[in-house]
């Protein structure tokens, strides 16, 4: 069955939180329409708590931190609203992948794209999920040089036999992909490594610093060392290793870990500007659910470099490229661009939720500067 515009309407406005089994205020629980005029059109605006995450759990798959990424349940929402088993589901800015993997696990096609190449790299591997055992026997084939040392100075993030077990690490997958040898258990053990080379507790290889999804700067890291008194501690990063995956994969159900199986081997992974994927063929996608960079708010470059760093990937050449407008006009000139990409690419009778917030302490709400974006590029908006 294929959803009309009305259908969708009448879906949200009675969408109710009850049976979901939770206890949340009254008012909470029935849609309000407030109508907003944008371009001398009134617009509806539907507020209730669609995706909280107290309706459902979300996947543990999806633990892997990233700056500004949404909740699970977001995409959930409009995946499970909007498309079917088999339908192609795409974010154009997919950062760690929240949006396809919800898709994998739903059974969905996928179609990722992030201009950050660490997407692909914390994204992909989740698709293929490994056997416990396999993991623990890759790590134990894995050569430990004693002696290794990174080739700038972590000492203030890594006890000296933690740096020199990352440093092996990092030159053993270097070599991997070189020889075009690396399989999904190294990218598996990529991605988990990548997540836990800093953070704010012994689950990281690093001492206390700053949650792993902002990197501070060396300087910074020797002050709170200073003012926290600490040194850095020895980890052991194959244990560390091993705990995280094991938690990452603790709620997959064996249907789910097919889906994914399946949706990854099909999956497109591109790293372009979001503007041009040509990659991507004209109108074969279902849905879109993503969540664009908000103007300058966000330094993707500065809170990833160790991550980079680990990874081999030139963190100013990302810098240059990633969508950091200054103004909102420029914001909304790159973004026309990508709604005339996401309306070429995406299917008649198919669907966009494009997420994005307020900025400048609440002075610019983004939503009312999207809505004509989209318009303009061909999209039809939801009126009631
Ligand atoms: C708000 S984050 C998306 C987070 C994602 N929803 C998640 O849950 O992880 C925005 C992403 O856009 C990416 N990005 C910035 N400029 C881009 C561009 N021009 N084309 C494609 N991706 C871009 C950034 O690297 C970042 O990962």
């Amino acid at each position: 069955m294929t959803l009309n515009c009305q259908d969708v309407i009448t879906y949200i406005k009675e969408f109710t939180l009850e049976g979901e089994n939770i206890n949340l205020f009254e008012d909470a629980s029935s849609t309000e329409v407030e109508y907003v005029e944008i371009n001398k059109m009134k617009i509806p605006r539907f507020v209730n708590e669609f995706w909280t995450s107290k309706q459902r759990q979300a996947s543990s798959l999806h633990e892997v931190s990233y700056r500004a990424c949404f909740k699970p349940q977001l995409p959930r929402f409009f995946i499970n609203l909007l498309t079917k088993k088999g339908d192609k589901v795409y974010d154009p800015f997919s950062g760690r992948g929240t949006t396809v993997i919800e898709a994998g696990i739903l059974g969905r096609n996928i179609v990722s794209n992030d201009i950050n190449p660490l997407s692909q790299i914390l994204t992909m591997p989740r698709f293929f999920v490994p056997n416990i055992k396999a993991v623990i026997e890759r790590l134990d084939q894995i050569p430990y040089i004693k002696s290794a040392r990174a080739d700038l100075d972590l000492s203030m993030f890594y006890h000296p036999e933690t740096e020199a077990e990352i440093v092996s690490l990092k030159n053993y997958l270097k070599q991997k992909s070189l020889k075009k040898q690396q399989d999904p258990l190294d990218s598996w053990i990529k991605m988990v490594a990548t997540n836990r080379l800093t953070g704010h507790s012994p689950g990281f290889f690093s001492v206390y610093t700053l949650p792993p999804n902002q990197a501070v700067t060396p300087d910074r890291q020797i002050k709170i060392n200073t003012d926290r008194n600490q040194k850095p501690e020895y980890r052991d990063t194959k244990k560390l290793i091993i705990k995280k995956s094991k938690s990452l994969i603790r709620k997959l159900k064996k249907t789910e870990i097919k889906n994914l199986y399946n949706a990854g081997k099909s999956g497109l992974y591109l790293t372009k500007d979001a503007r041009n994927t040509s990659e991507i063929p004209d109108e074969s996608i279902c849905l879109t659910v993503t969540s664009p960079p908000f103007l300058d708010v966000v330094q993707y470059d500065k809170d990833n470099w160790l991550r980079c760093w680990f990874n081999g990937i030139d963190a100013d050449e990302i810098a240059s490229k990633i969508t950091m407008s200054k103004t909102i006009e420029e914001w909304s000139a790159v973004m026309q661009e990508v709604f005339y990409e996401l309306y070429r690419v995406t299917k008649s009778g198919g669907w966009l939720a494009f997420e994005v917030g307020e900025v400048k302490g609440g002075k610019l709400k983004l939503d009312e500067y999207v809505v004509p974006l989209g318009i303009r590029a061909g999209f039809i908006v939801l009126e009631s």
